[in-house]
């Protein structure tokens, strides 16, 4: 368990599936993530086999204080050379949206990646009009490093994707800054 002050990281299990696939067949989640095809459980389920074996990459599930299961955060293409991972979240119990739940699971995550695997650098990608991610990204100190022009055609056009990254220097100067923010 990785604790968080109004959410925890637990190892995501079998039993999960089913919610994971309810998740990724929401049109209103999908919009926000790479994904477009409809998702079969006998894909998830292969997911989960290969999460299982992954050395690059592990998911975490975001618990409320209540374990209300919410979404899942992860790193993923660990880098262990340059200490280097990529972050995906994703809420997926939609009425938790834009109540601290993702921000407060990012920085548990973040603090256990810079304070415990001793990684060094944490990147993202995400959409140009997904401001509330932009915004949360940017409250637990991602700073902005690079646009991808039109590299997502969604809804009839193309839209830009934002390359956001944070250091471990950055991130412990800036936590006493975004745990203010959170409480
Ligand atoms: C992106 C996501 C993880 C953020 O988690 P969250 O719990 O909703 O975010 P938080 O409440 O911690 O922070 C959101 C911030 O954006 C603000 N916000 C909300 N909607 C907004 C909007 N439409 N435009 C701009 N800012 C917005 C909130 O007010 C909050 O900022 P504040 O604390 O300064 O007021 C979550 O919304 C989610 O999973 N969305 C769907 C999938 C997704 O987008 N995944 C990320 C793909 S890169």
């Amino acid at each position: 368990m990785i604790p968080g002050q109004k959410t925890r990281l637990r190892a995501i299990e079998r039993e999960d599936i089913p919610t994971f696939v309810r998740w990724l067949n929401d049109p209103e989640v999908r919009h926000y993530l790479k994904i477009y095809l409809p998702m079969s459980k006998a894909e998830e389920e292969e997911w989960f086999e290969t999460q299982m074996e992954d050395d690059s990459g592990r998911v975490f599930g975001i618990e409320t204080e209540e374990s209300v299961l919410i979404g899942n955060v992860g790193l993923s293409d660990l880098d262990w050379k340059n200490r280097s991972a990529f972050l995906g979240i994703v809420i997926a119990e939609k009425e938790y949206w834009g109540r601290g739940y993702g921000s407060d699971a990012i920085v548990a995550l973040l603090r256990f990646a810079f304070g415990e695997m001793n990684l060094h650098r944490i990147h993202l990608s995400v959409f140009d009009f997904n401001q509330r991610a932009i915004r949360c990204y940017e409250k637990c100190g991602f700073r902005h490093e690079g646009r991808a022009r039109e590299a997502l055609f969604r809804d009839g056009r193309y839209h830009d994707a934002l390359q956001l990254a944070v250091l471990r220097r950055e991130f412990f100067d800036n936590e006493v800054t975004a745990g203010e923010a959170l409480d």
